[in-house]
Order: structure tokens, then C-alpha cells, then sequence
């Protein structure tokens, strides 16, 4: 098992597996992460849908276009989960607040299903395997992908990930310098000083995407960036969480 060091300083998205399949023992190990996650209030806001079905991953291949997802041998979906505290709050009478349709019951869901998601990326990591968050699962077809995993009303998936036993190592990708990442103290004031931190950045995923083991690209880093933005603005997710029951109006 690699250390905590090296499972998250050494972990890189792995989008190519070989057909092996996970051990129970292993999966055991990453539900058992995905369980002891942190979560606001310990109210445990998330649920996990594990798909191992070929056919079904395919159909979600379909769905999204993510090749990881028909490769990969355990596909997880990360899901906001307001479903069951509703369940037992029915059972014992409690009288629910309408909090799912607040913007802070969206983030709390949100926050923990993803925690969720970086507990299982840290744990597989560990066990050496190779994994990658597929965040097409939330954008590319909400309603068709909650209707094919029987999503009740209150849920809603924030983020796939593919696991698998790598079949690539991919080079690390360059990530900004801790001048731009820890602010001490107080965020920095010195604009100018991190607009030239930041294209010197740039620079060196440009250089990186022209250089990297595997696929070559010309792109740098913000207008790619700005790009996926742009691809962004057309997700409807406001309406996409207001047909899974989020009525988001403050
Ligand atoms: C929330 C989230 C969603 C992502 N969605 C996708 C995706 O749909 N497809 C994909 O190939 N990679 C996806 N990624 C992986 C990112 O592209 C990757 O983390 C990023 O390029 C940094 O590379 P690294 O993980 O190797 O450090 C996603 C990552 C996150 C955190």
C-alpha cells in the first residue's frame, strides 16, 4: 500500500485500465473511505451508485461520451442524497424545513458527495489503482442518466469516477505555484506581480501540452480554460436540480 505522502502527491488521472477487475478487498477498502468522510453536520448528505455492468456502463458511455466510463471496472456516481433523511424524517414525524431548495442545502450536498469522491480517488490511489472524475456524469444528460440509475426525488449526481487497475502512467500535469495557490494571511493585493505568476504558469502547461508522454495539444492553460467556460454556460442545472426536486429559490 503506498503511503499517504505519495498517494496524494504521486496521483494523476488515469484514463486508460486494463480489463482486470478490483478485488472485493479493495473495493471494501474504498467503500470503507467513502463512508468515514467528513460531512456537514454528520448528516451524511451523499449516496454512491456502483456500476460494474458492462452493459450499463455503455449506456452511460452513451450518455456522456467518457470512454473511461465503459473501460473502467468500477464506475462510481457521487450523489447529493437528501432521499433518506426525508425517508426517516417521514418515519418519525419530524417536520422537514424545506432546505433542499436553499442555495446552502445545494453546497452542503455538494461539498460532502464530493469529499465523498476524494476519499475514494485517495484510497484507490493508495491500492494502485488508477482512477478519474468524470464530471460529464452531472452536465451531459441529467435527466436520462437519472431516470437509467432509478434516482428518487432529493438526489442528484455531482461527479462520476472511473477506477481501474492503470494501464497508463501518465506525465504529472504542472499545477500552480504555491504563491498563487496559499494566500498568508490575507488574499494577495499585489494584482501585477500574480498576473505575471500566472502567465509564467501558463507558459509551462503550454510547454507541458506540447511536450507531455502520450496525446500532444497546443493548448496553454486559460484559454482552454475559458473554453470549457464558454462549453459551460450551455449546462442547464438550475432546472436540471429543479426536476430532482431542488426547488433552489434562496
Ligand atoms: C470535478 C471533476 C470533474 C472532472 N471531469 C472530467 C471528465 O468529465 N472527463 C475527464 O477526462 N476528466 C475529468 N476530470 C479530470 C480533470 O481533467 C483532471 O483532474 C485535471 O485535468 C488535472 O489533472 P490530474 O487529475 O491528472 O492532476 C475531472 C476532474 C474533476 C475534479
Amino acid at each position: 500500500m503506498k503511503s499517504v505522502k505519495e498517494s496524494i502527491l504521486d496521483r494523476r488521472s488515469v484514463r486508460r485500465y486494463e480489463r482486470d477487475t478490483i478485488s472485493e478487498e479493495q473495493m471494501a477498502l474504498i467503500y470503507e473511505a467513502i463512508r468515514n468522510t467528513p460531512t456537514s453536520y454528520n448528516g451524511q448528505q451523499f449516496s454512491v451508485i456502483d456500476v460494474t455492468d458492462q452493459a450499463v456502463k455503455e449506456q452511460i458511455y452513451m450518455l456522456t461520451g467518457q470512454k473511461q466510463i465503459k473501460t473502467c471496472n468500477h464506475f462510481l456516481l457521487f450523489l447529493m442524497d437528501y432521499n433518506k433523511i426525508e425517508l426517516i424524517a417521514d418515519a418519525k414525524n419530524l417536520d422537514m424545513p424545506d432546505f433542499t431548495s436553499t442555495v446552502d442545502g445545494v453546497i452542503v450536498g455538494v461539498v460532502d458527495a464530493t469529499l465523498a469522491m476524494m476519499n475514494a480517488v485517495t484510497m484507490a490511489e493508495s491500492l494502485g489503482l488508477g482512477s478519474c472524475p468524470i464530471g460529464y456524469a452531472r452536465t451531459a444528460a441529467p435527466e436520462a442518466l437519472a431516470s437509467l440509475m432509478k434516482l428518487p426525488e432529493k438526489t442528484f449526481v455531482v461527479c462520476g469516477l472511473a477506477i481501474g487497475v492503470p494501464r497508463e502512467h501518465p506525465d504529472l500535469k504542472p499545477k500552480q505555484p504555491e504563491s498563487l495557490v496559499i494566500h498568508k494571511g490575507y488574499y494577495r493585493s499585489d494584482r501585477d506581480a500574480m498576473t505575471d505568476e500566472l502567465l509564467a504558469y501558463d507558459a509551462e502547461v503550454g510547454e507541458y501540452n506540447r511536450t507531455r508522454e502520450g496525446t500532444k495539444s497546443d493548448n496553454d492553460w486559460a484559454s482552454h480554460i475559458v473554453d470549457y467556460y464558454r462549453e459551460a454556460m450551455n449546462y442547464r442545472m438550475l432546472r436540471a436540480l429543479q426536476r430532482r426536486g431542488f426547488d433552489v429559490a434562496k
